[in-house]
């Protein structure tokens, strides 16, 4: 079996961190998204992995995941030139796969609790395509399966009546029948192919689609409010050990740590309190400052005088003497936020396009 994995797409939703960064590095809990599916994947014993990436950031995602050794697996990239739907990815990805039965695996998706057992429930059952699903309060954002007596007898791209309350979710297992379907559908009125229609298509001709469902957590990451979701999730199931293995880097005397908190090497934590679960990454130096639950800080950051929680900071960012607490944000790489002192107190913003600021 081998696994392919998506890590093109625009990423609109989620700008302006998608002007300059690739969606699929942004860090949840410090770690890049897609290694959630390159992790699960080489987890279910799959030593092949295609990644599909596009021509804007291609570098950025091979500088990132190299070849895949780190993972035990061999990492092929395949290039998707322009953005033409799930369907068109798993058609270009033909040559790749070959005859291999396959697991599609879009890389924005997180999942709680691998994927062993999709994999082995397709192999018992000897299906032609196996669907994960989870139970969502908006189905209609998503693939809608329909379901008649235990089986799936429709499935529906992002319907405005949906006929069950279920995500079809990111997570798809095929064997080469697809290819079939992927060729023969026609692009959507959004002019996509879409790998709903495929799968529509798979069970008009009578092929075997059987699904299991996700019993822990699923989170599809398409905008800002998910991905801190996801993060918290993710934080969530860090395991409370000594303080000595939690804690590679330096905490001082006047420090606290209190629950499950991270310190990676280099980090440095100075007259501040820390309650978990966080992480707080290399090199980063924290100083007279709190740090509140579900946050994860990313490496070499600098957070002085200041007070935050519930966000994902990236790389370098700065934030010093803001006497407010922060909140519920997402800052990409390189971010300051300072606090002036020189009157008149104003408030000065360079920021990017598509930028949100909530004071
Ligand atoms: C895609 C699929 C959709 C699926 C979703 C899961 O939607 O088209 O069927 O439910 O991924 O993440 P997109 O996120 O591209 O809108």
């Amino acid at each position: 079996m081998k696994a392919l994995i998506t890590a093109g797409g625009r990423g609109t939703r989620l700008r302006p961190i998608t002007h300059t960064n690739n969606k699929h590095l942004i860090p949840i809990s410090n770690k890049p998204m897609i290694q959630y599916a390159i992790e699960a994947v080489a987890a279910a014993g799959i030593k092949e992995v295609g990644v599909v990436v596009n021509p804007e950031t291609v570098d950025e995602l091979e500088k990132a995941l190299g070849n895949g050794a780190v993972w035990g697996v061999k990492i092929s990239f395949i290039l998707q030139e322009e953005p033409k739907g799930l369907a068109h990815v798993v058609k270009i990805a033909q040559d790749f796969i070959k005859d291999d039965p396959f697991i599609f695996y879009l890389g924005d998706n997180v999942i709680v609790g691998g994927i062993d057992r999709f994999v082995k429930a397709f192999q018992q059952d000897a299906s032609d395509c196996h669907l994960v699903l989870s139970k969502v309060s908006d189905p209609h954002r998503f693939g809608v399966p329909e379901i008649k007596d235990g089986r799936i007898i429709g499935v529906q791209e992002k319907p405005k009546n949906p006929r069950s309350p279920y995500a079809v979710t990111g997570i798809y297992i095929y064997n080469q029948h697809i290819f079939e379907a992927v060729h023969a559908i026609q692009p959507s009125a959004r002019g996509e192919l879409e790998i709903s229609d495929a799968h529509q298509y798979l069970i008009d001709k009578g092929f075997l689609i059987n699904y299991s469902e996700v019993t822990g957590w699923w989170k599809d990451t398409g905008q800002p409010e998910d991905l801190l979701e996801a993060n918290r999730f993710v934080l969530d199931q860090i395991i409370e050990r000594p303080h000595s293995q939690m804690t590679a880097g330096e905490v001082d005397s006047q420090s606290e740590l209190c629950g499950k908190v991270i310190i990676e090497k280099g980090a440095r934590v100075i007259n501040s309190q820390i309650r978990g679960p966080a992480i707080i990454g290399e090199g980063t130096l924290i100083e007279n400052s709190y740090v509140g639950p579900y946050t994860s800080i990313y490496h070499d950051c600098h957070i002085k005088n200041s007070e935050l929680e519930y966000s994902i900071i990236m790389e370098r960012c700065k934030i010093k003497d803001i006497d407010i607490r922060i909140e519920k944000s997402l800052l990409g790489r390189d971010v300051t936020f300072l606090c002036g002192k020189s009157r008149p107190r104003t408030q000065k913003f360079v920021v990017g396009d598509e930028s949100r600021i909530e004071l």
